[in-house]
């Protein structure tokens, strides 16, 4: 077994290193003068069970050339399985015609990874599951709320309702709640541009709750402050937000740090830039 990785989340593919006691296998992943990829790899794999750690998070297309061409120089290296692990897939959003003439994204990188000689894809919450059916090879999908209760649960919070911000995470948030013994509530969000949220319900009560507001992405931020500033009109005594994938565009960090959001609880699918850290953010490992 070997791990390889590209330059998307080198910290992530060291920390499951650690963990199995191996060292990540030699690569050179660089660019050329023109900006094209200059990658390779530096020790023998034939015959290897090869899984690449490539979340294809920003900058994307960087990552997913990245992953793209590890995986041909692997296959053509005559490693004998190569499974691409990509905590975070990108793109995941544009996985369906929202109206005519757009295209499916998420499948197209579903045809990329498998044709340039996946063997399987280890992927982390998949913002819409049956993007698995986007492959012809097997996909594990896996949860990250096991991590998410875990930590919660260890806080000791009284009174918890746990809040989908949308209808599509609702059954993320059942788990969650059905995990640290929490009630449920939903908002009802609508979108009318994309990064641009509104809000227009909430379904459950709040009074006198702690809540906890659970996504799998947080990206402008829009989403999970304007929700936290209704669970507080609606009389919530204290509101926390997790996710998944913390892709923390734009005015994210900005948001997330003047909300009424105590702490927000993220994973590291996606690595931290700098100027990202802030104090109320904390971060999980899924490794
Ligand atoms: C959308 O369906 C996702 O689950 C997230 O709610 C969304 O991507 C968050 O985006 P933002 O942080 O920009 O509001």
């Amino acid at each position: 077994l070997k791990i390889f990785c590209g330059n998307s989340n080198r910290k992530l593919a060291q920390e499951i290193a650690d963990y199995l006691g191996i060292s990540i296998g030699e690569a050179r992943v660089k660019c050329f003068q023109d900006g094209e990829l200059n990658i390779g790899i530096d020790e023998s794999v034939r015959g290897a069970d090869i899984f690449v750690v490539q979340p294809t998070c920003a900058p994307a297309n960087d990552s997913i050339m990245e992953l793209l061409i590890m995986i041909d120089a692997l296959k053509r290296a005559s490693a004998s399985r190569i499974t691409a692990v990509v905590p975070y897939y990108g793109y995941a959003r544009q996985e369906r015609k929202s109206r005519g003439r757009e295209p499916i994204t998420a499948k197209l990188m579903a045809n990329l990874i498998t044709k340039a000689g996946a063997d399987r894809l280890v992927s982390m919450d998949l913002h819409a599951p049956a993007i698995q059916g986007f492959f012809d090879i097997p996909v594990d999908n896996l949860p990250c709320v096991p991590i998410l209760a875990e930590y919660i649960k260890e806080k000791d919070l009284e009174n918890i309702c746990v809040v989908s911000p949308d209808i599509g995470g609702v059954a993320r948030a059942r788990e969650l709640a059905s995990r640290i013994g929490a009630t449920l509530a939903i908002v009802d969000k609508r979108r009318p541009e994309p990064n641009v949220s509104e809000i227009m319900h909430v379904i459950g009560e709040l009074r006198d709750k702690t809540a906890i507001l659970i996504d799998d992405i947080i990206d402008t931020a829009g989403t999970i402050t304007q929700a936290a500033a209704v669970l507080k009109e609606k009389g919530a005594k204290g509101v926390y937000a997790c996710c998944s994938h913390p892709v923390l565009s734009g005015p994210a960090i900005e948001r997330l740090e003047g909300s009424v959001i105590e702490e927000i609880v993220i994973t590291n699918t996606i690595p931290l830039a700098a100027e990202e850290k802030c104090g109320k953010i904390t971060v999980l490992s899924v490794a």
